[in-house]
């Protein structure tokens, strides 16, 4: 329980312990800005990992809506996972050869992208894109309902207005979903936003069922070594079609490490 002396009476809220908990001293984040990354957005993805205790292993799929610079992408390329980031703006990421995970930057809009078949179920599906609530909680029900992500992550931007009011029907939904842990929190690095974490627990609908795409590269496929240093980037065509034959889609930029 919180209570507040304010002017003219007293506020008193009642939660969870684990809602209102911070792993923190004092609540103060300790995590630092890691070497290489764009911005200090991925912050917010670290301390939710942090908190939630669910993280991205190594060749475990992401794909990132709403990328740029490239924070979020940079934090889950440094564990080792295969991003693909999607945002029509340029992501800033350097050095990125050096990193051991794999990048694909697809150029966009994240609001009508489609994650490929080979991919599903997604490992995790992050959003920091700049956009309401209301339209976040769309792609939500669009992902979970398809089953296309076994965890997520996503970012919701908070409107000057009511911002309680509309996150409500945000919680509403993901009380409703069968099989999901989810939790919903201002971060220490959050600004003018709220983070929320999911974890799908029970059997996803896609037609992979609840067994992970990583899962199966695991059973199916050898240890990926770590590429080298200086092994560079390779981009497609920008042509805005899909590239024939080779199941790229325009505007791809990807560099995959030497097996
Ligand atoms: C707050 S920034 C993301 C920062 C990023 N998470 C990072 O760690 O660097 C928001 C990004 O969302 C992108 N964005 C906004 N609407 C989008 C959409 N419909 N599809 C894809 N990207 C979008 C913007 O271009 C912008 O780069």
């Amino acid at each position: 329980m919180q209570c507040f002396l304010v002017q003219g009476g007293l506020w008193c809220a009642v939660s969870q312990p684990d809602e209102l908990a911070s792993p923190f001293p004092c609540g103060v984040s300790p995590l630092r800005q890691p070497e290489g990354a764009p911005s200090r957005s991925a912050l917010k993805l670290e301390e939710s990992w942090l908190l939630s205790g669910w993280r991205p292993g190594v060749r475990e799929t992401v794909i990132d809506l709403g990328a740029a610079p490239g924070g979020w992408s940079h934090a889950c390329l440094r564990r080792g996972c295969r991003v693909m980031a999607v945002d029509n703006a340029s992501l800033r990421l350097q050095h990125v050869e050096e990193l051991p995970g794999e990048l694909t930057h697809l150029r966009a809009d994240g609001l009508r992208f489609r994650p490929p078949a080979s991919w599903l179920p997604v490992d995790w599906l992050l959003a920091d894109m700049l956009i309401p609530p209301g339209v976040c909680l769309g792609l939500l029900k669009k992902w979970i309902g398809n089953g296309w992500m076994r965890r997520f992550v996503v970012n919701l931007k908070l409107p000057q207005r009511e911002p309680l009011a509309a996150l409500a029907p945000v919680r509403e939904y993901l009380a409703g979903v069968p099989g999901l842990r989810w939790r919903m929190r201002q971060l220490y690095h959050d600004r003018r936003e709220v983070t929320v974490m999911g974890a799908i627990t029970g059997g996803l609908k896609s037609p992979a069922g609840g067994d992970s795409a990583a899962d199966k590269r695991r059973r199916t496929s050898k240890p990926k070594r770590r590429p080298p240093a200086g092994s560079t980037g390779k981009r497609s065509g920008d042509t805005g079609k899909r590239s024939g034959g080779t199941g790229k889609r325009s505007g791809e930029i990807t560099r995959k490490p030497k097996a």
